[in-house]
């Protein structure tokens, strides 16, 4: 992955976390994807009165890359305070669509980043195989 691209990234996971609607936690997230079509897909967490109807940041950039047609994601890169980190159930909708090897750039605000791949933080992502 591209050093130019993963920046793109980050400037779109940057601005879309302020359009976050996180008034219960105070916690804005923001997500942007690069999916297989070129394009960078970008999301923020929407939580809801009702806690668990809240979606977070990485599940609606994936949402919003699916709907326009895209089926693969090549790399990902997620901003917030503290230690950025996607949830267990963003891992594995992320896993769905990229390939373990995929890269993620988890970054604060304050410009701290960390690198890593889909693989090192989910190992083994669930996969539906019967009998
Ligand atoms: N959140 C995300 O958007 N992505 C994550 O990976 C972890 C948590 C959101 C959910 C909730 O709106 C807020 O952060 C606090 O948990």
């Amino acid at each position: 992955m591209s050093e130019p691209l993963l920046r793109q990234l980050l400037a779109a996971a940057l601005a879309v976390r302020h359009r976050a609607h996180a008034p219960y936690s105070g916690f804005p997230v923001g997500a942007a994807l690069l999916a297989d079509d070129g394009k960078i897909y970008a999301g923020c967490n929407v939580e809801n009165a009702s806690y668990p109807v809240g979606l977070c940041a990485e599940r609606n950039a994936l949402g919003q890359a699916v709907a326009r047609g895209a089926r693969r994601i090549l790399a990902g890169a997620l901003v917030c305070e503290g230690e950025p980190v996607p949830c267990g159930m963003c891992l594995q909708a992320l896993s769905e669509f990229a390939d373990p090897d995929a890269p993620l750039l988890l970054a604060t605000p304050g410009g701290q980043e960390r690198r890593l791949r889909l693989r090192d933080l989910l190992p083994q992502g669930f996969r539906l195989r019967r009998g």
